[in-house]
């Protein structure tokens, strides 16, 4: 069994889908490892930490096909597709509502596709859960980022030049981006209110020593995710949160419902009244955005407020954020191989969920 993993290929992706600890796992588990070189190089892993762990590298995957379960941390590019075996595995957060045609196609050509946003969020699944992972390190990052664009610091500091006061940071959308980044702004002493639909995180967001904002909430969908909420709730929930909007000084939003455009929580009015200087960081951007006016990956000013919509947030901390996320992919390899052959159960609760596409032969492709 060979497992590759490449050099991701976006200019915007610092991250790696190994590191020489999930190498040196996988090589337990009886596959010969083969690294792209250069692919742990943003993540602060250089080509001698994968060789001394046991892997082999390589200039281009394509010099070690025939691959039979590759490794990414993006969509798999042509080069990849040559690199595989007849029979090849995919395994990585491969955005498979916008590839699904793509995943399609390489299913006709023998290839299985595993997309790691496809993971139950169950507990068993927990240690396999790349979404959870990587929401931790995004939520993380957003605040560092929002911190530095900041023209204020965020602790309360008492000092022979005067008292300067505490920051204010509002978080809205409480998954675990969110609980991450009221985590982070606490510890960098800022004064922190949030806020979600779903009530029970109400709890979360006190024991975290933040303010639970009195707007309303309802019970989520039978899967644990929020419900898109009609446009009564919504008004509502906006005239509420505008004022804590209009105090704070870096407001970061993560609000997102699956499979819908993110829930538009702030107006452009509203972030008109903000401080000049004051930052929003649209969490949610690529998805809609829960901030009018925010765009994926630009900056854009508005009334002097700088509204950013980062789309590549944990690769801001790629070398914990790799860390995480090989770790994922490892638990999802431990469960592909039986008897020291790569042998991918569809009844399986976690990898069953997670096959975006294979091929018709072993049953129907989605
Ligand atoms: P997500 O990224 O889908 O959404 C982020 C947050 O936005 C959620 O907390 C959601 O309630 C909130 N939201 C949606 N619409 C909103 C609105 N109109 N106003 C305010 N907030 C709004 O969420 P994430 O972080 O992926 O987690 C989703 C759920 O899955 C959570 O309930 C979480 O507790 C659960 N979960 C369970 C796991 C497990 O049991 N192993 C693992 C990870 C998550």
């Amino acid at each position: 069994m060979r497992l590759g993993i490449r050099k991701e290929p976006s200019s915007n992706e610092a991250r790696v889908a190994g590191t020489p600890a999930s190498i040196s796992s996988l090589i337990d588990l009886g596959f010969e490892v083969v690294v792209e070189s250069g692919a742990g190089d943003l993540s602060s892993i250089t080509d001698q930490d994968f060789a001394d762990a046991g892997a082999t590298i390589v200039t281009a995957l394509v010099d070690a096909a025939p691959i039979d379960l590759l490794l990414t941390v993006g969509p798999p590019a042509s080069s990849d597709i040559e690199a595989l075996s007849d029979t090849g595995v995919v395994m990585g957060l491969l955005n498979p509502s916008a590839t699904a045609d793509e995943l399609a196609g390489y299913a006709g050509r023998g290839l299985t596709s595993i997309a790691m946003e496809l993971v139950p969020r169950t507990t068993l699944a927990q240690s396999m859960d790349a979404l959870s992972s990587q929401a931790t390190a995004a939520g993380y990052a957003a605040v560092l980022f929002g911190a530095t664009r900041l023209p204020k610091f965020l602790p309360m500091l008492v000092t022979a030049a005067g008292t300067i006061p505490p920051g204010r940071i509002l978080i809205l959308g409480v998954g675990v981006a969110g609980l991450q980044a009221i985590a982070t702004a606490r510890r960098l002493g800022a004064i922190v209110s949030a806020y979600d639909i779903r009530p029970e995180t109400r709890e979360q967001v006190e024991s975290l020593g933040a303010k639970f904002i009195d707007a309303p909430t309802q019970e989520m969908d039978e899967g644990g995710y929020a419900k898109a909420v009609d446009e009564e709730t919504a008004a509502a929930q906006r005239e509420i949160l505008a004022s804590a909007v209009a105090e704070s000084d870096l407001l970061i939003t993560t609000a997102q419902v699956p499979g819908r455009q993110a829930p538009r929580l702030v107006e452009r009015a509203v972030v008109e009244r903000m401080k000049p200087g004051s930052v929003i960081i649209d969490m949610a951007a690529a998805s809609g955005g829960n901030v009018e006016g925010s765009e994926p990956d630009t900056e854009v000013d508005i009334n002097g407020v700088r509204v950013f919509g980062p789309t590549d947030l944990p690769s801001r901390v790629a070398a914990d954020a790799s860390r995480m996320y090989a770790r994922n992919l490892l638990e999802m390899a431990q469960r592909m191989v039986v008897d020291g052959v790569l042998a991918i159960d569809p009844q399986d609760p976690v990898l069953g969920p997670a096959i975006a596409a294979r091929p018709d032969s072993q049953g129907a492709s989605e």
